[in-house]
């Protein structure tokens, strides 16, 4: 889809059709009102007679209003005015883009600047909106033999922004909302990909297509590497699968190469059965959506490389199936990781922090300046957060808060939640330095405890996208989360003011 922004006064705008809001109960917005003064009270009319009383996400299509420059009007209902706020508009602007799709208009105008909430500026609203609308035509059919006829005619919207000092913000805005909703498609597809065609060596041909595509430096350590280098965790989670494992970094340079680097590190478990600690049957299949962490990485790199950020970025991604078989890690077994200390496996399905463990010693090599990993790592932090914020913790509580409001800013939560040494002590072994589960409460923090043992070398936090990575039920798909997070925080990064 394109977008173009113009400023001025909107009744200039001449398309297919103009988008207005409507507060309830029947009451303009500005803009609506400047619309309602061309057509000669034709909309208040229309809203008096009691077709559209402002009720949140409704919407009312009008044709040929008289006066009006284009072919239709589109009024949206806002919901109550005074509880009017981020939800409400998201919601809106999601109700505009569905009616949209509906009707056969290949452009419209959308009067950003009337639609403003609180504490958000132009810049905010315009982004959300490109988000939305990369949304409300985003399918994943390829699988399909035959692919769903609709006919999407809707290719161009134009942002009316209304006074021209918005002009600069605005166009930032749109040129990052771009950006980040390319990358929110490309980990949405590899997510959504089916597990017997994403791969480890699937996730590794990915990352040299996208090293191709934007001038990445690539590399891809195969099993022997790791069993040369020591990652005895990750080769623990990968040997009851018959796909190879790989580790595949990915180096992103905005900036001059000394700088040092954000790493991130994406969990990348392909599919999860839990191994020889079997998962039931139920929604099995949903744990194909275990690479969400990688995902995350593939996705705001093809962000950030997209708007040329001056930032310098390292993907660091443990690719592994885990999977029962005769080869199989058996719970009690013992394995030294990379770091040189060693973990009794008290369970094969807590395989994503052995493979990150080892990614995450692997990231000292790459003089970060901070490490994220980002992991869909804990059914226990579904349990605290649900299906809304993504769990947030780490040893370095500025990088914490950082991540913390980028989430904020982007709409894209993170909360956090508490690590400590009563926690730490829960990951005690009999038999290793430590055990890789921590009993059954706090699950979410024992994940993290034991991953922040591995991370002694830099500042380091964590986030777990178990809640957030996709969605269940019928509505069945990744979200691209976090790509919006990240993406914001690289942003912050690369311009502090
Ligand atoms: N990938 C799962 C976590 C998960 C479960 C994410 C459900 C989303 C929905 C992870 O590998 C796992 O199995 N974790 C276990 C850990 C436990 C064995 C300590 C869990 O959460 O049950
Ligand atoms: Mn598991
Ligand atoms: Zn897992």
């Amino acid at each position: 889809m394109d977008f173009v922004i113009q400023s001025g006064r909107l009744e200039k705008y001449h398309g297919d059709c103009i988008v207005a809001g409507v507060f309830e109960t029947r009451k303009l917005t500005g803009a609506a009102k400047t619309l309602d003064e061309v057509c000669k009270g034709y909309l208040a009319g229309v809203v008096d007679q009691g077709d559209m009383d402002g009720r949140a996400n409704t919407t009312l299509l009008l044709h040929n209003v008289p006066g009006i420059g284009s072919k239709r009007v589109l009024l949206v209902g806002l919901g109550k005015e005074e509880e009017y706020a981020e939800k409400e508009f998201l919601g809106a602007i999601r109700a505009v883009f569905k009616a949209l799709q509906q009707t056969g208009v290949k452009n419209a105008g959308l009067c950003v600047a009337d639609l403003i909430v609180e504490g958000r500026g132009i810049a905010w609203a315009l982004l959300q909106s490109i988000l939305l609308a990369e949304e409300s035509v985003y399918r994943f059919d390829r699988l399909k033999s035959k692919r769903e006829e609709r006919q999407l005619s809707l290719q161009k919207i134009t942002f009316l922004i209304g006074d021209e000092s918005a002009t600069a913000d605005a166009k930032k805005a749109l040129q990052q909302g771009v950006a980040i909703a390319r990358g929110i498609n490309v980990t949405k597809d590899l997510g959504n990909l089916a597990p017997n065609i994403c791969t480890p060596t699937y996730l590794a041909e990915q990352a040299g297509e996208m090293a191709r595509t934007y001038s990445l430096k690539l590399s891809v350590l195969e099993e022997k590497d790791m069993e040369k280098l020591g990652m005895g965790a990750l080769l623990a989670v990968a040997r009851g699968s018959h796909q190879p494992a790989k580790l595949i970094v990915m180096e992103y340079r905005g900036r001059k190469s000394t700088k040092k680097p954000v790493v991130l590190v994406g969990k990348g478990v392909t599919f999860d059965t839990g191994g020889i600690s079997l998962k039931p049957a139920a929604e099995m299949d949903e744990m194909k959506y275990d690479m969400g962490g990688a995902a995350s990485v593939f996705g705001t790199l093809t962000a950030v490389a997209e708007m040329k950020l001056p930032v310098n970025v390292t993907g660091i991604i443990p690719a592994t199936e885990n999977m029962p078989g005769g080869n199989a890690t058996k719970p009690g077994d013992v394995v030294t990781s990379l770091s040189g200390q060693t973990i009794e496996i008290l369970n094969t399905d807590a395989e994503g922090r052995l493979i990150l463990c080892d990614a995450l010693a692997y990231a000292e090599r790459y003089k970060p300046e901070v490490v994220i990993d980002i992991a869909t790592l804990t059914g226990a932090c579904v349990v605290a957060l649900g299906h809304v914020v993504s769990g947030l913790m780490g040893t370095d509580e500025q990088l914490v808060q950082e991540l913390r409001q980028a989430g904020e800013k982007a709409s894209d939560r993170a909360w956090q939640l508490p690590l400590g040494k009563e926690y730490q002590e829960l990951l005690k072994s009999n038999f290793a330095d430590m055990a890789n589960i921590g009993g059954r409460w706090g699950g979410a923090i024992t994940a993290a405890c034991f991953l922040s043992r591995f991370t002694g070398k830099y500042r380091w936090a964590h986030l777990d996208i178990a809640g957030t990575a996709w969605k269940s039920g019928k509505e069945k798909e990744a979200t691209g989360r976090p790509v919006p997070l990240l993406t914001q925080f690289l942003i912050d990064r690369a311009d502090p003011h």
